[in-house]
């Protein structure tokens, strides 16, 4: 393992310069595990895809370590977004901005446009200085599946088919970054996350959300983050989401759970910490508090996968409509359900 504090020198100068070299590594980042390859290069994008079975028209987040990097690739960058930038990056906050002709088609899968993101896990920032300054980084799970949040995760869907996973531990957040689309006249949420709508409008004032971040792809708009279209999350079982009260909604997957158990069923069910106890049958997951909503965040991808290792049939969740990640959190659950929620 890396040390997440202090990154052992001689491994990020390996790392670098196999990402200088063309190849693949995996990286911690305080959001989720990334697969880096060199953003410049049109080749290493392309390995990028292979290794995940991508589609190539889903563009990749380019990552930098200090601001300098940033004016060699975005074309244009308003007065807003370097107030953003001030006040979060080094963070979890991807801006989109026009791109400059040094980030190949590859990179931006064929958009005129650049995501731009300055992590601030320190293996991730040792890394990319080591690389030469860009690295391109999908979050480093196969397409489709949860994205990982532990070495392990990254090992389960890219064992083999990448050149190096820095194991960094945990990651703290466990959710994907914010996406702030910068190439509107308002700027607009295309993803959310750690940064959330209330800390975005703090620097930003006027601040709109995608339509399509917590409803069923939102009827004909066209989603602005391509990777929103696609069927995401998903853990292998169907996981049915229940909102309401807190009694109605144990009681409602009580009896379904109940039911699917008599039919000779495996069920899974997400409960937070204060209602877990109220579940009769069923492999139970303890996600977190509903206090502490961090926690949530950080548990959800790993507790999706665990129930596709524990082999259920079905999964029933909790709503987490928490005040500061709910949004962030609710969007990741709801695609993980292709949207199935029963209102009670
Ligand atoms: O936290 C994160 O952002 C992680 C870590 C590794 O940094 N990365 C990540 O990348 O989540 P990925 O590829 O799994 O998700 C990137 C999302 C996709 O939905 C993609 O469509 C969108 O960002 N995106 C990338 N470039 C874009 C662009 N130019 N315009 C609009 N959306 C873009
Ligand atoms: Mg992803």
């Amino acid at each position: 393992m890396t040390d997440p504090e202090s990154p052992d020198a001689e491994v990020i100068a390996r790392a670098g310069e196999i990402l200088r070299r063309g190849g693949l590594v995996a990286f911690p980042t305080e959001t989720v595990y990334g697969l880096g390859g060199d953003a410049l290069s049109p080749d290493a994008s392309r390995k990028i895809y292979a290794a995940k079975g991508r589609p190539s028209d889903n563009p990749l987040i380019v990552h930098i370590a200090d601001m300098d990097a940033l004016w060699p690739i975005a074309a244009e960058v308003p007065e807003a977004a370097k107030r953003l930038a001030a006040a979060y990056w080094p963070g979890p906050l991807t801006m989109v901005f026009p791109k400059t002709s040094l980030v190949p088609p590859e990179t931006s899968g064929g958009l005129p446009t650049v995501a731009v993101r300055m992590p601030s896990h320190p293996v991730a920032a040792a890394l990319i200085r080591a690389a030469g300054g860009y690295i391109a980084a999908p979050s480093a799970n196969a397409s489709g599946r949860p994205s990982p949040t532990r070495a392990e995760h990254v090992r389960e869907d890219m064992d083999g088919r990448i050149n190096m996973i820095l194991d960094g531990g945990p990651v703290e957040i466990g959710l994907e970054s914010t996406i702030v689309d910068f190439t509107e006249p308002v700027p607009m949420i295309l993803r959310p996350g750690f940064i959330n709508l209330r800390m975005l409008r703090e620097i930003l004032g006027e601040v709109r959300t995608d339509p399509g971040i917590l409803s069923a792809n939102a009827g004909s708009v066209r989603p602005k983050a391509p990777g929103m279209r696609y069927r995401h999350y998903a853990p292998k079982a169907p996981l049915l989401i229940v909102e309401g009260t807190a009694n109605a909604v144990t009681a409602e997957i009580n009896r379904r759970a109940g039911e699917d158990i008599s039919r000779g069923l495996a069920v899974g069910i997400i409960a937070a910490a204060e209602t877990a106890g109220t579940y009769r049958n069923g492999l139970v997951r303890e996600i977190g508090s509903r206090q502490t909503e961090e926690e949530i965040a950080r548990h959800l991808f790993d507790v999706l996968r665990g129930f596709d290792e524990a082999g259920v049939d079905r999964i029933y969740s909790e709503a987490f409509d928490t005040p500061k990640l709910g949004m962030a959190i609710m969007n990741r659950l709801l695609r993980a359900a292709g949207h199935q929620v029963v209102k009670l």
